[in-house]
């Protein structure tokens, strides 16, 4: 049930009761080369979400922030201005986990293929990945950084951050009762009143460097713990995709090589 609310709650538009990342502060401009801004289009309305690149030609977020359309904006702190260091990307294919369950945010991950490689440079820069399973402790500090609404009535333009600790599953297992320690992991001391919040789905957790983690889902108003997918569980399924679809520079040119398979029924509408 409190999964459902914070679902509902992100599809409202913008001002209709969220908040910012609770505790956190504005991020140092461009500190996170890697942020990727989603502007949701659905059906229902509009919606936004982060995101993160992970290789030129893909980002990564939760699939919850699935739409009919996504567009991206890379290299941005401040969304509500066209800034220079900008990358503006359609998504050429959105490419949710295929066990992603809307009911109980399992395997709440995506793989967004961009239209054109974006431009590596000190504002745009893919963020590394785990390399292998190893569990993250409980206590280490990471870091997550969001575009999410603030306060009554508006959604913050400038990129946030706030660091947060990891914590055991079992914090997580007490509190919601869909939690899996195998493919998720728990964030937010309780004694902290720190948290990604509705409008920062799909952004990562950033642990050494390293992507560890993408904002799912919390308890609905706001306080830790808060679960994010555990992207090391997903090593697979993220190479296995990222080879299947290339980005090349100018694809549309390279009629000599047909295509590996017919992705449209990966392609969600
Ligand atoms: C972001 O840019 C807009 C448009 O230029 C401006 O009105 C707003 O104050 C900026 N936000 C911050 C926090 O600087």
């Amino acid at each position: 049930m409190q999964l459902l609310l914070i679902l509902v709650a992100f599809l409202l538009p913008p001002g209709a009761g969220a908040e910012e990342i609770v505790g956190g502060r504005e991020a140092r401009p461009h500190s996170h080369p890697y942020m990727a801004y989603l502007r949701i289009q659905s059906p229902g309305g509009g919606a936004a979400c982060g995101g993160f690149l992970v290789r030129e030609d893909f980002v990564m977020t939760a699939a919850h922030c699935l739409g009919s359309t996504i567009r991206v904006i890379l290299g941005a702190h401040n969304i509500s201005r066209q800034e220079r260091t900008q990358q503006r990307i359609q998504v050429r294919r959105a490419i949710p986990h295929p066990r992603y369950r809307r009911q109980n945010l399992q395997n709440d991950i995506m793989l967004l293929q961009l239209e054109n490689r974006a431009t590596r440079n000190q504002f745009v820069r893919p963020v590394a990945l785990p390399q292998s399973q190893a569990q993250l402790r409980p206590g280490s500090r990471c870091t997550v950084a969001g575009w999410g609404l603030v306060g009554q009535n508006r959604p913050t333009d400038t990129l946030r951050d706030v660091q947060l600790e990891v914590q055991r599953n079992q914090v997580c297992s007490n509190t919601f009762n869909v939690f899996n320690g195998q493919s998720q992991i728990c964030v937010g001391n309780q004694r902290e009143r720190k948290t990604a919040f509705r409008g920062d789905s799909g952004g990562p957790l950033v642990c050494n460097n390293v992507a560890q983690g993408i904002v799912s889902y919390g308890n609905g108003v706001g306080t830790p713990p808060e679960v994010f997918t555990k992207v090391s569980s997903y090593l697979p399924w993220i190479s296995r995709t990222m080879r299947l679809f290339k980005t090349t520079r100018n694809q549309k040119r390279h009629h000599t090589t047909p295509p590996l398979m017919d992705s449209s029924s990966l392609e969600q509408s």
